[in-house]
């Protein structure tokens, strides 16, 4: 998993490639590289480290009009210079950059080398370079010899090359993200579009096999057949005000702040009149299903969860499978299983590998995602957007929330449609009180003492996080959130189960976080109170009335509403325990060690 960039156009390409680089690290971190065309030649520059360290390494501007860049996530090979992309042919006039992995690498660069090609790194992607300069020196054309390379490869690729004296950006995509944007006079390509957001929000979502050629006054498209083919031009919603920090230390804090409206967003004409309206999936929309599988990883496993106990609370036959586990954890799927991957980005490879395989078996695809044109919604039969905005932080937050409340509304139309299920007696209680929430978010954030408490346990020697019903995905997520950026051992329970084992790990310095939804909190109260017995001091996450107020040393505090739409409260005051503990703790919050946003290898 990486991120990739190009450019091209008039005047200087560095700077928009190292800004483009910079909103594409929430893709990887480990390395980073440019190169550009300046007339004499295809200049590299690359480093391991961030776009920053990158920056500070170049000692004048390198001067170009076009360019390619990219920040790397290792899988082949550590995170040093030589493994930085760009990768070159041998004499260095082809310069590549490449999003994800070429699993015949070893035989390819085994017959490269017998033909005379030397290597510099560990990685996958130098065959690329090689493979093109091989192509070039029995045809004259570059787009035919990019293409004789491509084919030669298997695996998954998002490709940009330059090559020296040609003003012309070539890129191919097969299963890893690849946008074109159109500004007014110049064109980028990206695996994302925040990357170029601050330029154009014209984008076209390129499909697997095309292959674009980009010069300074035009581009081609074609299909891996090179047939020309036309894609529809669409514009993008996001303000680039949302893919930047603002005002905030981190990006993080910053999504977290950004709660009231990304939730309202979510929610923005999808109840109506107290009944859902969900724009693409009309009543009567899911009548053959009878089984719904969720597929998921990470924190959208955890709003999977979420979503599940709510369509079982409806009468709905559900699983939630971890994505990576499908293979060997899936039931019977048929043509009435509605197999729904819940995924922030769409690109999760592990997530993508479930759905194709519940596909495959029959069943019916829906992808919840934050990422229009992502892979996943043009590979699932239908997608529903949680319309969260771009989310930059590794750690997943505003997107969880947008996630669990798609869901909920999901739920309901589920409940509605499918045969023996029947959405809950409070529904439209449940649906009023969430045109509350946003409100509600903006109440913890102006009130919350989460970074006190985070600075009276910082230290301890674990955080546990217990819940029970809703507030079980919430103590799992909790604790993920914790651990991810703090890096100290956290781990989330239904609360019932801590008496089955975690017990042992309790001690007076490890702060137990008990989440009341208001629904089935009397379980996490008796097991908060057997751990306080021996000693664990106690943080109760839930309204002023919540049960376990009354034992616990304080309370994190939510405002009074369903009880749906507590877990969710309560997992923002949890949010803001986990920053503010990271940010005492000095950790790099933003870009965790060897985490990235979204992980699109197995
Ligand atoms: C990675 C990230 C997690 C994220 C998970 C799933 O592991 O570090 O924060 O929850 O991927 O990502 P997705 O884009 O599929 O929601």
């Amino acid at each position: 998993m990486c991120g990739i960039v190009a450019r091209i156009g008039r005047g200087n390409a560095t700077e928009t490639l190292l800004s483009s680089l910079e909103s594409l690290e929430y893709r990887g971190y480990d390395s980073a590289g440019i190169a550009v065309q300046n007339g004499s030649g295809v200049k590299v520059h690359k480093c391991s480290g961030e776009v920053s360290d990158l920056k500070s390494s170049l000692d004048h501007e390198p001067h170009g009009n076009m360019g390619i860049g990219h920040t790397r996530w290792s899988t082949h090979g550590p995170p040093t210079d030589e493994n930085a992309h760009p990768h070159t042919d041998s004499a260095g006039d082809v310069a590549v950059v490449h999003n994800g992995v070429i699993e015949n690498y070893d035989e390819l660069k085994a017959e490269l080398q017998e033909n005379g090609h030397e290597f510099e790194s560990d990685t996958d992607t130098e065959v690329i370079p090689h493979l093109i300069d091989e192509y070039r020196s029995e045809t004259d054309d570059t787009e035919t010899a990019v293409r004789r390379a491509v084919d030669t490869l298997e695996g998954s690729y998002a490709i940009a090359a330059i090559v020296d004296g040609e003003e012309a950006v070539y890129a191919v995509r097969k299963g890893s993200p690849l946008v074109l944007g159109l500004g007014a006079d110049e064109w980028y390509l990206a695996s994302d579009v925040p990357a170029f957001l601050d330029h154009t929000d014209e984008v076209i979502y390129l499909e697997d096999g095309d292959v674009v050629v980009l010069e300074p006054d035009s581009y081609r498209l074609t299909d891996a057949e090179g047939t020309p083919v036309e894609r529809s031009v669409e514009t993008v919603d996001w303000d680039p005000e949302d893919a930047g920090k603002g005002e905030y230390d981190h990006y993080m804090l910053k999504e977290i702040h950004n709660q009231p409206s990304s939730l309202a967003n979510t929610i923005d004409g999808r109840v109506d009149d107290g009944e859902i309206s969900l724009e693409e999936f009309p009543p009567g929309t899911f009548a053959d299903v009878d089984t719904v599988q969720f597929v998921a990883c990470g924190t959208s496993y955890h709003a999977a969860l979420y979503g599940s106990q709510l369509l079982r609370s409806a009468g709905v036959r559900t699983d939630v499978i971890r994505a990576s586990e499908y293979e060997t954890a899936t039931g019977p799927v048929d043509e009435n299983t509605l197999v729904v991957a819940v995924t922030q980005s769409g690109e999760t490879a592990d997530t993508l590998d479930a759905v194709r395989k519940g596909a495959d078996r029959g069943g019916r695809t829906l992808a919840v995602t934050n990422v229009v044109g992502s892979t996943i919604a043009r590979e699932s039969d239908d997608a529903l957007y949680i319309r969260a905005g771009p989310e930059v932080g590794v750690a997943a937050t505003k997107t969880f929330s947008s996630q669990a409340v798609t869901l909920a509304l999901l739920t309901q139309r589920l409940a509605e449609d499918v045969p023996e299920a029947s959405p809950p007696g409070d529904q439209a209680e449940m649906l009023e009180t969430l045109a509350d929430l946003p409100a509600h978010v903006e109440t913890i954030l102006e009130s919350t003492h989460a970074e006190e408490l985070a600075r009276e346990y910082l230290g301890s020697e674990s955080y546990f996080f217990i819940g029970s019903g809703l507030g079980h995905p919430v103590s799992l997520e909790g604790a993920l959130k914790f651990k991810e950026i703090t890096y100290e051992h956290a781990e989330g329970f239904a609360a019932g189960q801590l008496k089955h084992g975690p017990l042992a790990l309790v001690t007076e310095e490890s702060p137990i976080f008990a989440i009341c939804t208001g629904n089935a909190d009397g379980k996490t109260k008796t097991n908060a109170i057997e751990a306080q017995s021996r000693g664990a001091p106690i943080i109760a996450v839930g309204s002023a009335d919540n049960p376990i107020a009354d034992v616990a040393e304080t309370t994190l505090e939510i405002p009074d509403t369903h009880p749906v739409w507590a877990g969710l409260l309560a997992n923002v005051q949890l949010q803001l325990v986990s920053y503010h503990a990271a940010d005492l703790l000095e950790r790099p919050i933003d870009k965790p060690r060897n985490l990235a946003k979204s992980v699109t290898v197995e």
